[in-house]
């Protein structure tokens, strides 16, 4: 599937990692953003990703940013927007990619939580259009939730997931285009209760921190929860479901504790103060602690 021209739309934190891993992949790409300054930056921080990889320098040169976006739409087999999340941002930027790609070109939103149903609603001809929701960075991170809505052909998935699949990463295939797609949606479940702990005292954030990094979270990327299910047995997990499920909480709208937190500027790294505190030196190390951590994971598998 190598050697395909792919349109990017969006040069930020994620356009430009998808962009880095399809040129890995051998695909010639085209990044369209309409800001200079984003265009600007971006060979530096495709730079700083091939670094932290050790690519090979040659890839970089398949990577082009444009300025409009008809030239750099012309021709291409997919299109991967990554634009902001905003709704008739993106179901403008779909209508006009109808009008610019080929009938058979697949037009996949990265969207966080909007649905590809909303995006592509302008469209006439709605079979192409699916959801690809990477994990930031993307080029590190190699989950791809590729999400069907009721409109996108099968041949559309299985497309989208070959190509993925080719360029290294790991596709799974959403059936259903509902908010949060998969991953969102566990991350958040288990968000609420954490906060809910947090906010009836009974233990704090760097407790919760240190119950998942050192315990359940250290065997996760070996071991997903429905294997860990099957391991120590479903019955076992029947009866702990039994005690447990009804001492869980089950709110239906962010916590008392996180909005408080917002209203109080307290909105974590950026402002020095989440529901941790944070110095600049603290934070930057966190990220440079995941940043050495997902490099050397993306090394090991190739
Ligand atoms: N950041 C994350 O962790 C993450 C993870 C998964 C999905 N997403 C989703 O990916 C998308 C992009 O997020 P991001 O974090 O890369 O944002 P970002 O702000 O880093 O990048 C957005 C880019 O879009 C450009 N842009 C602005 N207006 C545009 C237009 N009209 N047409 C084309 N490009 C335009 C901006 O100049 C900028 O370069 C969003 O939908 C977001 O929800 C983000």
């Amino acid at each position: 599937m190598s050697g395909q021209t792919i349109g990017v739309i969006g040069a930020g934190l994620m356009g430009h990692g998808i962009a880095y891993l399809l040129a890995v992949a051998g695909h010639t790409v085209r990044v369209y953003d309409p800001s200079a300054e984003w265009r600007k930056t971006m060979p530096e921080r495709l730079e700083s990703a091939r670094a932290l990889l050790d690519g090979d320098p040659a890839l970089l040169a398949r990577i082009s940013s444009h300025e409009q976006l008809a030239p750099a739409m012309q021709d291409v087999s997919f299109v991967f927007e990554a634009a902001p999340e905003k709704l008739p941002l993106k179901q403008q930027l779909f209508a006009e990619l109808e009008g610019l790609t080929a009938p058979d070109t697949i037009l996949a939103s990265n969207s966080s939580a909007i649905p590809s149903t909303r995006i592509g609603e302008k469209l006439r001809h709605r079979g192409r259009v699916i959801g690809t929701h990477f994990w930031n960075p993307p080029h590190l991170v190699p989950l791809v939730e590729v999400t069907q809505n009721e409109f996108t052909s099968a041949e559309a998935v299985q497309k989208t997931m070959a190509l993925l699949r080719d360029a290294g990463r790991k596709p799974v295939h959403v059936k259903k285009d509902i908010p949060g797609f998969v991953g969102n949606r566990l991350q958040h479940a288990l968000k609420r209760e954490a906060i809910a702990l947090i906010a009836a005292g009974v233990c704090d954030a760097d407790t919760i921190d240190e119950v998942v990094k050192s315990g359940f979270g250290a065997r996760m990327a070996v071991l997903g929860p429905m294997e860990q299910t099957d391991l120590v047995g479903v019955d076992l997990t029947l009866d702990i479901q039994n005690t447990l499920m009804a001492d869980l909480d089950r709110g239906t709208e962010p916590t008392r504790l996180i909005k408080d937190l917002v209203a109080q500027g307290k909105l974590g790294m950026r402002t020095g103060e989440g529901f941790r505190k944070w110095t600049p030196q603290s934070a930057d190390a966190v990220r440079e602690r995941l940043r050495r951590f997902l490099a050397e994971q993306a090394k090991a598998r190739g």
